[in-house]
């Protein structure tokens, strides 16, 4: 979590830095901050709230200078105040710093700096404060200390700082992302950012710094930039890739939110998923029907769509694989051997958990294979292998497109791996000319009408069978993220075994009715509920007499978790909206989950 985006160059930085901030929002939206360095002295800008809110009272373009960093902040140490807003200062003014992650070790290293003036409750203000400390009192010039500083520091994190004395930038990677960009001619235009999104406007050109790493842009000598190991401090060398990523508008385009733009894109989003290459899904599939066990590993809505993958394997490819939580794995390592293969799944390519989860395989000499949404990520250059799932950029912080992409992909997996490839990608295809279909206004006008219905409801409970039993539980993380409702998903076979007792009058119950063998088990379920006053939204291809609301959707076959997920996704958004919620900002959260 949290934003970084520095710049060195001949342009205003504070341009530059206030149009990258805004596409990082999404990484976190406590606060905002911006500092330049102008002649030889730094000017600090920062407020809490989004970065156009804060831009409205600060008016970040007043910054002069043509060096600088930004920050936008999801908070884990201290509260969201102005105070911990990044950036953060020495003593004296003269080396600001910018942070993502966490600083395990920050009150151990506070406590050492006695004499040092802190203004935040934040584990970053360390930084600075120990960069100046090692110039002082150890004699370090500005990059030794940086480099000291960083190897002081315990836990995943990354920062950039400037130093107003040596007009340099330093930025030192441990855990979490950092990449450079650079003027596709010149050697004097530098970007350093937590994801390449934020100045693919600029440049395509792209270093990527490693893990413990550092790189040093010296505005002395013709914006020179050098990298070195944060360890031994011996210089590398790094290569020059060029990103030839097509993210897609990061734009509304004319929707209110970015939420239910990313629900319509889905029109083309699970199209463009099943465009993969057939060697690449071949080679897959023999990986896993040759692997001693397969993990399917990823969090939250990515963790469901791994589940998802463990019924279709089993019902398409009479396959075991297992899907677990990333944040869990690292208690399977004892079943981990060389012959086993790891599918990690991520939108962001930067979930702290999977990667850890990764680091764990890894040190078992266990093969990865990553399906992603974002070209570049830490992800994708720690795997072996991966699968685009094309669902372009994604901002809302609520996974809509990158989810059913996600399954899309999944599922012409489990089919190759049954070697029934081609029938996989016409039974896709036909799932995504019916999704194109769905999504028209009246569709979400009806669904709108059922929001108003559920708008003051406190509990809504969704039930699911087979492939849809995960459905039922990412329903719920999209109901609970975007209108704060409590929202559960259970295995309807479950619930007579203990949350039948929670349904009393009116009390909203999704079935999730696919058009399989689990059908009538669904509807007895839903009818059980109904029997205790439950108030039953069926999600089907064809209506019920069980059902006091319907929400249609295509009968797809096996393809059918696509299609169940997106009624919900709809309703969702039109339940915060009603009550007046931002969705694409849901409280507390952010898109990139960088910490454990
Ligand atoms: C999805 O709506 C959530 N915001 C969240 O559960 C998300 O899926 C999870 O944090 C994993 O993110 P990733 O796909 O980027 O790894």
């Amino acid at each position: 979590m949290c934003g970084i985006v520095a710049y060195v160059g001949p342009k205003k930085a504070s341009e530059i830095l206030l149009k990258g901030i805004k596409t990082l929002e999404y990484r976190g939206y406590d606060s905002v901050g911006i500092a330049t360095l102008a002649g030889n002295i730094i000017s600090v800008k920062k407020d809490i709230g989004k970065v156009d809110e804060a831009n409205a009272t600060l008016n970040f373009l007043a910054l002069e200078g043509n060096i600088g960093i930004a920050h936008t902040r999801w908070s884990t140490h201290g509260g969201v105040t102005k105070e911990n807003a990044h950036p953060h200062l020495d003593c004296s003014g003269k080396i600001a710093v910018v942070h993502n992650g966490i600083v395990d070790n920050h009150q151990q290293i506070r406590a050492g700096l006695g004499s040092h003036r802190f203004l935040s409750q934040t584990d970053t203000e360390v930084i600075p404060h120990l960069i100046e400390e090692l110039m002082s009192k150890e004699g370090l010039d500005f990059v030794a200390a940086v480099r000291k500083a960083a190897n002081t520091l315990n836990g995943r994190s990354a920062f950039v700082a400037i130093s107003s004395e040596t007009r340099q930038m330093a930025a030192a990677r441990k855990g979490t992302p950092l990449i450079i960009g650079l003027h596709e001619t010149s050697n004097e235009e530098f970007f350093i950012a937590s994801d390449v999104t934020a100045f693919l406007d600029y440049t395509n050109k792209v270093m990527y710094l490693d893990d413990n790493e550092m790189a040093v842009v010296d505005v002395k000598i013709d914006g020179k930039i050098a990298f070195s190991s944060l360890t031994s401090g011996n210089e590398l060398k790094k290569r020059v890739v060029d990103i030839h990523w097509h993210v897609g508008s990061t734009e509304k385009e004319g929707y209110d939110h970015f939420l239910i733009k990313e629900v319509m894109e889905q029109k083309h989003t699970i199209a463009a998923a099943i465009n993969q290459d057939d060697t690449k899904i071949l080679a897959v599939a023999n990986d896993i029907k040759s692997a001693f066990g397969t993990f399917f590993v990823g969090c939250g809505t990515a963790g469901k769509t791994c589940m998802v993958a463990e019924y279709l394997f089993s019902k398409i490819a009479r396959k075991h694989i297992n899907s677990v939580v990333a944040s869990e794995f690292s208690n399977y390592k004892h079943y981990l051997t060389p012959k086993t293969l790891m599918i990690a799944v991520s939108q962001s390519g930067e979930t702290a958990d999977v990667l850890e989860a990764i680091d764990v395989a890894k040190s078992k000499s266990v093969r990865v294979v990553s399906l992603l949404n974002v070209f570049g990520s830490t992800m994708m250059r720690a795997s072996d292998d991966f699968f685009m799932v094309n669902a372009g950029a994604e901002r809302a912080v609520v996974s809509t497109k990158a989810t059913t992409a996600q399954i899309a992909v999944l599922t012409l997996l489990a089919y190759a791996t049954a070697g029934k490839l081609q029938e996989g990608k016409l039974l896709l295809m036909n799932a995504a000319s019916a999704v194109n279909d769905m999504l028209n206004p009246r569709y979400e006008e009806h669904i709108s009408k059922l929001a108003f219905l559920l708008l003051n409801k406190k509990d809504i409970f969704i039930i699911g069978r087979g492939i849809n039993y995960p459905i039922a539980l990412e329903a719920a993380i999209k109901l609970q993220e975007t209108c704060y409702t409590h929202a559960q998903g259970f295995a309807a076979g479950e619930l007579k075994h203990g949350p039948l007792a929670l349904i009393d009058e009116g009390t909203p119950c999704i079935a999730i009715v696919a058009n399989d063998e689990t059908k009538q088990d669904m509807i007895n379920n839903a009818t059980e509920v109904k029997a205790r006053g439950g108030y039953i939204i069926g999600i089907a291809p064809e209506n019920n007499e069980v059902f006091d609301y319907w929400l249609k959707v295509p009968d797809v076959g096996d393809a059918s978790p696509i299609v169940n997920i997106i009624p919900v996704q709809i309703l969702a958004y039109h339940i915060a909206v009603m009550r007046g919620y931002n969705p694409d900002y849901p409280r507390n959260l952010a898109k990139s989950v960088t910490v454990k």
